[in-house]
């Protein structure tokens, strides 16, 4: 199959790599010049600089040059192609809703080419963005306007986590397909042949707009648990004495009907995803006048969870943030990334410098160049200026007045350590991941420990 790949972001150049390994003949294509050009190189570390998932490069070193191919020029390779996956962009606007610019720009640039083709064989434009529920008919609409003949638009979803994006295409838990047009249906069903009559692979074909909403409810559901176990699990531990956080996971999600994914408790969630779609799922119920108080409560759940803690240090702890320096641990929405999209540090340092804090000293493994040039401000009043950028943990602890800690990466765990190490007692750790199991040793050295899903233990007279 010749198979076009529009958009080579997180979702498209794992798509085109894992394709190709197929054996489809792959041609990804991007406006952006420097990203194409680094894909050509197979340089890693050009090739990371866009997209850092692991297994990426080795993927494609296999079938670059053979089966994948890289382009700015749709013109040249449109004739004979079969299916041209829209792997676009769809950010949020401020009233919650989808831009659908870039799907819709790309969509009327592929009319215009495809309505010239020489041969008209079959062809099927499929959205993996997820794009709101009637955006394939719209595409549809787009694409008649150019008229562009024997076509179909369908709507394959993409349910992979950053981290395992190339684990996930190449095992899926389910390959959803939404179309109209049985010819459409098999050309999908040549493509990921692999996974048609999988034993473990569910594949759904249904309509695009069960497809477009199965991903919705997917990931508002996913929010949801992790609301749950933040707004009623961690509360609960955080309210009455003697519950145990890890025992009441272990014992709640012993039930095979409820779901073990989720029940780890956090400064709530972040990433490109969740919040996002939940807010244009509200926004698409409100404007069919439908009630949204679950998803409401949910995505509000998950913003407030992100400065919750700060609120249980002033009131629990008795600390006062006024003109005091915080360090902040972990700046990327979850650790193995450096995306920083509605990562919870975010919030934090909102709500920190909304709470009159003089300082906050910053540290993450690998999202320190992102959230330098997300905070950095021309003007030089900036309440951004208050922040500053350090190489280690142990670095960003140094003098200040208590920790926050954001980002789950595994090299926190041992923090305990350098906590004792650097900054004296009294001092107060607040554990937004819980990722000080040895948190008696510190408490016993006089530090408060204040986890998410915890009392505060107060640090013991020394
Ligand atoms: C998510 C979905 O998992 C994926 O199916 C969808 O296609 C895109 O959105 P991703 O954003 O990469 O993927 O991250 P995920 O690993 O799901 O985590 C999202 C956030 O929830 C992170 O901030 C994570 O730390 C947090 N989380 C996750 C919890 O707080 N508790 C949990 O139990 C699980």
């Amino acid at each position: 199959m010749k198979i076009i790949v529009v958009g080579t972001g997180f979702v498209g150049l794992p798509h085109a790599a894992v394709c190709s390994e197929y054996g489809h003949e792959v041609i990804a294509y991007d406006i952006d010049e420097k990203r194409i050009e680094a894909y050509r190189s197979g340089e890693r570390e050009a090739i990371e600089r866009y997209v850092n998932e692991p297994g990426l490069v080795s993927a494609m070193s296999k079938t670059s040059g053979r089966y994948l191919s890289f382009t700015t020029n749709l013109a040249e390779v449109i004739e004979g192609v079969d299916v041209v996956f829209m792997c676009l962009n769809t950010p949020p606007q401020r009233d919650g809703s989808t831009d659908l610019s870039y799907v819709t720009t790309a969509a009327h640039t592929l009319g215009e080419l495809l309505a010239k083709r020489q041969e008209k064989s079959r062809v099927v434009i499929v959205n993996k963005s997820t794009v709101p529920i009637g955006t394939a008919r719209l595409m549809e609409s787009i694409l008649n306007e150019h008229g562009v003949e024997n076509f179909g638009v369908a709507s394959n979803p993409e349910f992979l986590a950053q981290g395992s994006a190339i684990e996930g295409s190449r095992h899926p838990d389910r390959v959803v397909v939404g179309a109209d047009n049985a010819e459409d249906f098999q050309l999908l069903r040549r493509v990921y042949s692999q996974f048609v009559n999988h034993v473990r692979i569910a594949y759904v074909e249904t309509t695009p707009e069960t497809a477009e909403a199965i991903k919705y409810m997917a990931n508002s559901l996913l929010l949801t648990y992790i609301s749950y176990w933040n707004g009623v699990g961690a509360r609960l531990a955080e309210t009455f004495p003697n519950i145990l956080m890890e025992d009441l996971k272990v014992g709640v999600t012993a039930d095979s009907r409820i779901s073990k994914w989720g029940s780890y408790v956090s400064n709530g969630a972040g990433g490109s995803c969740f919040g996002k779609d939940i807010q244009s799922l509200i926004y698409q119920f409100k404007r069919a006048g439908q009630p949204t108080d679950l998803l409401q409560a949910v995505y509000g759940i998950n913003e407030y969870q992100k400065q919750y803690i700060f609120d249980r240090a002033v009131h629990e702890a008795g600390f006062s943030f006024n003109n005091k320096t915080i360090t902040i641990l972990g700046l990327a929405f979850k650790k193995r990334t450096n995306d920083m999209r509605d990562s919870a540090a975010l919030k934090a340092v909102e709500s920190l410098l909304g709470r009159g804090v003089a300082h906050i000293r910053a540290y993450d493994p690998l999202a320190m160049d992102v959230a330098q040039s997300h905070w950095f401000h021309p003007d030089k009043n900036s309440l951004f200026e208050r922040i500053s950028y350090h190489e280690s943990p142990a670095e960003a602890l140094a003098g200040s007045d208590a920790v926050y800690i954001s980002t789950d990466w595994e090299e926190f765990r041992g923090l305990s350590r350098t906590i004792m190490q650097t900054v004296p007692a009294p001092y107060l750790v607040m554990d937004a991941r819980r990722m000080i199991p040895d948190y008696e040793a510190l408490v016993a050295k006089g530090y408060d420990y204040l986890p998410v899903g915890g009392t505060l233990m107060k640090g013991e007279a020394v």
